[in-house]
Order: structure tokens, then sequence, then C-alpha cells
């Protein structure tokens, strides 16, 4: 018998108070934050979906696990759990513990990558993308047509257009192409998933030109979850079989275990070649730490070890992605424009089209982000031209092909009734939103700007 009311698989042992503001206060904490959500402090904010990552609420097995953390510097137990519980997923050889994805990005593409050198994703995340451009590589990034409108009902948004892969790496040649990465779901691009099928044809690709062949595989069991249920032939594998069958197509993965790990910090990157594994390792031990640990410690080892086999479990995967689709459906239902159908970690607004009246040069996402915080303390991230724009050489903005607003949905941590706030928030968001005023740069840095940028108000 099937309900109509998702439940939270869980009950809760602990509570973390929330702090509540007024709307008055909010106006204030906003201009001292430069109108930038990242530089608020977090005791201000009510509902947090800056991100998913991080942000997870450990279960009691995790947190007892962490009771036997294994501090050793050299062959702790903890991290041999973990390696084992990573290697029978990937079924790689090679894991080197690194404290955070974009440790293990820096790692591989810095490796990889420097001047001349190309990569070729379905969509870059930012950090990754920057690890790759700081090394003096260039990204490119090919999403499937699909992906390009925001309403079109497919199942495989997230899909890298195959054809566009071939003729990039001729263009550039096979031996200039760092690597190809495959980012399942594919965050940037609305954390649509990837097929079974396109996996497939991208590995094809890569045996033809034998170029390097990478998961970035953060929200791999999100991914499963769509393989199950939208790909013919999957429904009767489990979720832990079908990121298995993932995993075995590709040369290695990256992994911030910040999101799928279901822990607050982590990653690891993971190999098939001994030589790139050997070359990566020394690497590893100059900045993260030693290779049995990188830069984790002992219990966060456990924490990983426990959370990377719960993510698999039947009734979270579905809470986790029927939860996130009802806020998402609520919204498309009120009007809010956003990417369709919802993604597995987080709602995704067009803000450019719920504000038609700003233009991009004034950041019609940043705009939404400030109004989400200010009427009801939510806190999002834009993910559009301050994310990713860039300036041409009269220093005139070239837009990011969406501008969009970002709500990330923690994992296990909000219930239901926190949702059907955040959708009254949505509600008030409709009232005057002719009037709301575009947003302005004062201040940025070189790369990932959107971190500590400060803004205006036009
Ligand atoms: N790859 C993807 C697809 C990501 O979404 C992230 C992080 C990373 C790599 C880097 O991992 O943060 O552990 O260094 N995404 C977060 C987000 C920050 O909010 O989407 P990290």
């Amino acid at each position: 018998m099937s309900f109509r009311t998702i439940i939270e698989p869980f009950k809760i042992k602990e509570v973390e108070p929330l702090s509540v503001t007024t709307e008055e206060e909010r106006v204030k904490y906003l201009r001292e934050a430069h109108y930038n959500p990242f530089m608020l402090k977090s005791e201000h904010v009510l509902i947090d979906f800056l991100t998913d990552s991080g942000t997870s609420a450990m279960s009691s097995k995790q947190w007892a696990a962490m009771m036997d953390g294994d501090e050793a510097y050299a062959g702790s137990r903890s991290w041999l759990r973990m390696e084992a519980v990573i290697k029978d997923l990937t079924g790689y050889e090679y894991i080197l513990p690194t404290h955070q994805g974009r440790a293990a990005e820096r790692i591989l593409y810095s490796h990889l990558g420097g001047k001349g050198k190309v990569f070729i994703s379905n969509t870059h995340f930012d950090t990754t993308r920057a690890n790759i451009e700081f090394s003096g590589a260039e990204a490119y990034d090919i999403p499937v047509e699909d992906a390009k409108h925001p309403m079109l009902d497919k199942p495989f948004k997230g899909n890298m257009d195959t054809k566009a892969l071939e003729e990039l790496i001729k263009k550039h040649g096979a031996e200039n192409i760092g690597g190809v990465i495959l980012t399942v779901t594919n965050n940037s691009g609305g954390g649509q998933p990837v097929s079974m099928a396109n996996a497939i044809e991208v590995k094809k690709v890569c045996n033809k030109y034998k170029v390097n062949y990478f998961l970035d595989c953060c929200r791999i069991a999100e991914n499963s979850y769509y393989i199950k249920h939208r790909e013919a032939g999957f429904e009767n594998k489990t979720y832990k079989q079908i990121a298995q069958e993932m995993f075995a197509l590709a040369d290695g993965g990256v992994m911030s275990l910040k999101k799928d790990g279901l822990v607050n910090m982590g990653g690891f990157l993971a190999l098939k070649d001994k030589k790139l594994a050997d070359e990566c390792t020394n690497l590893l031990i100059i900045t993260e730490g030693f290779a049995t640990y990188g830069g984790l410690s002992g219990r966060s080892m456990e924490a990983i070890a426990v959370g990377l086999q719960e993510v698999f479990e039947p009734a979270y995967l579905e809470y986790r992605i029927r939860s996130t689709a009802y806020l998402g459906e609520k919204l498309y239902k009120m009007g809010v424009p956003l990417i369709y159908p919802i993604g597995g970690h987080a709602v995704y607004i067009d803000a450019a089209a719920f504000y038609p009246h700003i233009p991009v040069t004034e950041y019609p996402g940043q705009a939404m982000v400030c109004e989400l915080y200010v009427k009801g303390g939510i806190r999002s991230v834009e993910i559009g031209s301050v994310m990713f724009g860039k300036y041409d050489s009269n220093g005139k903005l070239i837009p990011a092909p969406n501008e969009l607003v970002r709500l990330a949905i923690p994992r296990r941590v909000y219930t239901q009734s926190h949702i059907e706030y955040v959708i009254e928030v949505f509600e008030k968001m409709f009232e005057g939103k002719d009037k709301v005023r575009g947003i302005k740069i004062v201040e940025e840095p070189e790369f990932l700007r959107h971190f500590t940028a400060k803004f205006e108000r036009l």
C-alpha cells in the first residue's frame, strides 16, 4: 500500500534550535553581509538551503561508529574500514582519502592539467572548473540539448552530448585531453540525472580515443535512484548495484563525501591505474596527509564508512528524492518557473523568468536570493552570472547560460513542516515582485567570485 504523505524514515533523538529573526533584522543583516548570503552568520538564517554539502544529519549508527575511531597516523583500522567500503562500491583498486572533494580535484586535475590541456564534462562544478583553469588548462561543458530547455520534461537532462565530445576530442587532439568528467548528478545543470546509457556512450568515445574517463560522483546514490525508476532494465537492481555498474565504466572517480557520503567532511579520489595513483599519492602526502588518512580524522573515516552504506538504503533514497520533488512540484503549481523535472538534491528556480524586468547584467538570481532571505529567512545560492559570468576584453559581462537560484536541501535535516513554511514564503514572493530591484557587484576576486563578492542593491 502506498501513502500520499512522505514520512521521514527516521525519528529525532537530538534537536538543534532554530533562531527566529524579524524581517527588519534581516534587512540589516543582509546589508551587513553586502547582499551576499555566504557572508551571513548562520545564526541569522532560519532555513539554510545554501547547500546540501556537509550539512547532513548523521545517524545514531554513525555517531556510535565514531566512538571507535582509530586515530593512528598510519594503518588506522578506521581507514581500512573506509577503504573497504569505497573499494566495494567503486571496484577501484587505489583509494586516496582527502578532506573534501575539491582536494581530490586539485590533486588529479593539477597533475593531468596544465597549459594546453583540455577537460570536457557534462557540466563542471565551479570548484572543478576553478581547479582545472588554475592549472592553466581549459574546461568545456557539453550538456545535451535537452538540458538547455529548463521546463522540458525529460528523464535524463544531466546527460553529456557525446557527439560534441567526439568533435572536441578531434579538434584538440586526444593527446591534449586531460580527462572527460561525467558529473552525476549534474549539479550545475539542475541536479539532473545521467542515464547508464549515456555513461556507456561516453565510455565508448573515451575508449576509442584512449582518453581518461572520470566520474564526479558526489551524488551517485541519488543518480542511481533515477536510473532504477526511469531507465528500462534496471527495475530489479539495487541502488548500489547500479552505482557499481557506473563506476565499472570509468577509470576513476572523485567524490565529495559531504553529499552522498552523509557526513559533514570528507572526500576521496579512487583510481584503477597504479601509475596514476602513485603519482597522485605523492601529491596527497605533500598537502593533505599520509595515504591512510589524507586530512581526515579516524572518527570521520568511521562516519564515512557507515554513511556511504546508509545512503543506498531504499527507504532513505525514496524519502530523499520524493521530498525534494514535493517542494519543487508545489512551487511549480504555484507558478514559480523552475527546472523541470525536479532534481535530486535541490530545486532550481529560473530567476530570470520570475523577474523578467531585471536584465542579466543586474543579476536577477542574486536579487531573488536577497528577497528569499529578507522575506522568510531562507538562505539560497545564485547559480547564474554571479557564479559563472565572465568578462570579455572590454569588460562587458558574458552571462551564464541560465540565471538560477538553488534551494539545496540538506540530507535528513528539515521536516515536512519546514518545507510547508518554505512554500508559504514563496506565496509571499509574488507580492510586489515587479518592483524588486537588481543588484550590482562592487568588489570581486578573480576566482570563485560568488563566495566573497560584495554587492549593492540598485
Ligand atoms: N563536484 C560537485 C558536483 C559538487 O557539487 C561539489 C560541491 C564538488 C565537486 C566539490 O566538493 O565541496 O567537497 O570540495 N558542491 C557543493 C555545493 C559545494 O554546494 O553544491 P567539495
